[in-house]
């Protein structure tokens, strides 16, 4: 196992993962989409912008826990839904739940992670959040909400920037599409990696652990759970869709995937919780703006109507004082958690979350900065 303990960076993490996992899963990890615009354009926008210090202010050292909907969590970010965690390392999922457990940070399930909501909420507890893909049947789109809610999840977040999965073009080459192709080149980036393919091969092929239990056999091959998915699972969401899911959902209603005032208020206006601004971590929309372009805008639009959060493009606790300075009451990163795993399982999952915890202190502490509420006095305009 690397000692993940001398990652002192996200980008550490990320390099352990590279000698860790075979390449096509690394890329799955790391490619945003088409020509990754949108991906590097995260990165340049955070990069942009900067906090200023007030030294004459009294200091008081940081405090970083957060209230998102009623309850208090130790840590003003989480783990973003990752799909076919499972792909990365076996239990991926269940490493995060833990880690959100561990940290009091919240952790949201992917319907296509390779867990069940059943196994998170064993891990997780109540920091258990659900991402839902919208099923086209809405039978089993109301199974799953009564599944979360038997579980004790209180927040149901829908990703709405998937009306068409994003064209990965490493993903293509290598053949990592839902059914999985096996080619030479995959066999051959797997036999490189002997651990990765004794874990892989001691649990089994990764499978859609939420929604086996909607398929005709519970050991479907993945070629029929694409056709599966494709025809049963995905739709496309829209304002309609939203308030038919308002009026089934009685939790924390979130939508994922908000990128403009005019769709958050929309969004607001039927009665959802909270959104979180984000581009799918550059992944679905190559032409996206950033959501550190986005959010000061929608943070002004919804004027403390709904719960901001964001995502997308996380890579250091500075990233993550970006986003609070910018306005987000929380904020989520979803690769870093993966490279976390890949680098080392669950220690490499926990090393994440504390090097994002010691960077998000100390920066604070460098500021005179006492919590995250307090940073976005910091932006430098
Ligand atoms: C490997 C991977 C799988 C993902 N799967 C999902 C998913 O199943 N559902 C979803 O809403 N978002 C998914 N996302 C997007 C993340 O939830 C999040 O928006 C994004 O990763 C944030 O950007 P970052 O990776 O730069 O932190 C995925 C992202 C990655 C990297």
């Amino acid at each position: 196992m690397p000692a993940v303990e001398n990652a002192h960076c996200i980008a550490d993490l990320k390099q352990l993962a590279r000698r860790r996992i075979p390449e096509f899963a690394f890329d799955y990890i790391e490619e945003g989409c088409n020509a990754n615009i949108a991906m590097q354009g995260n990165r340049r926008a955070l990069d942009s912008v900067q906090l200023q210090p007030y030294y004459t202010d009294a200091y008081a050292k940081p405090q970083l826990h957060t209230k998102l909907f009623g309850k208090q969590y130790d840590l003003p970010f989480g783990i973003a839904p990752l799909g076919l965690s499972g792909l990365v390392w076996p239990q991926a999922s269940v490493m995060h739940a833990e880690t959100a457990q561990k940290t009091n940070t919240p952790f949201v399930l992917s319907t296509v992670a390779t867990i069940s909501i059943e196994t998170a909420a064993a891990h997780a507890g109540d920091n258990l959040w659900f991402q839902l893909y919208p099923p086209a049947d809405r039978e089993i789109c109301l199974d799953l909400l009564a599944r979360a809610k038997s579980v004790g999840c209180e927040n149901l977040v829908v990703t709405v920037d998937v009306p068409n999965p994003g064209r990965r073009i490493k993903a293509i080459k290598s053949g990592l599409s839902v059914p999985p192709k096996i080619t030479p080149t995959s066999i051959w980036q797997s036999c490189q990696r002997p651990l990765w393919s004794l874990a892989t091969v001691t649990h089994g092929l990764p499978q859609f652990a939420n929604l086996t239990p909607y398929m005709d056999s519970k050991t479907m091959a993945m070629k029929d759970a694409a056709e599966f998915i494709r025809t049963k699972l995905r739709d496309v969401v829209d304002l309609a869709w939203l308030e038919w899911l308002r009026e089934h959902w009685q939790g924390n209603l979130i939508v994922k995937g908000i990128l403009t005032a005019h769709d958050a208020k929309a969004v607001m206006e039927i009665g959802v919780d909270g959104i979180v601004v984000s581009n799918h971590g550059g992944r679905q929309l190559d032409v996206a703006p950033s959501p550190v372009q986005a959010l000061p805008n929608i943070v002004a639009a919804v004027d403390g109507g709904v719960t901001v959060m964001v995502d997308s493009g996380v890579e250091s606790g500075i990233d993550v004082a970006r986003y609070l300075a910018l306005g987000a009451q929380a904020v989520f990163a979803g690769r870093g958690f993966m490279y976390g795993v890949a680098a080392g399982g669950q220690a490499g999952s926990d090393r994440c979350a504390t090097l994002l915890q010691l960077e998000l202190e100390q920066l604070m502490s460098q500021l005179h900065c006492s919590s995250p509420q307090a940073l976005s006095k910091h932006l430098w305009r």
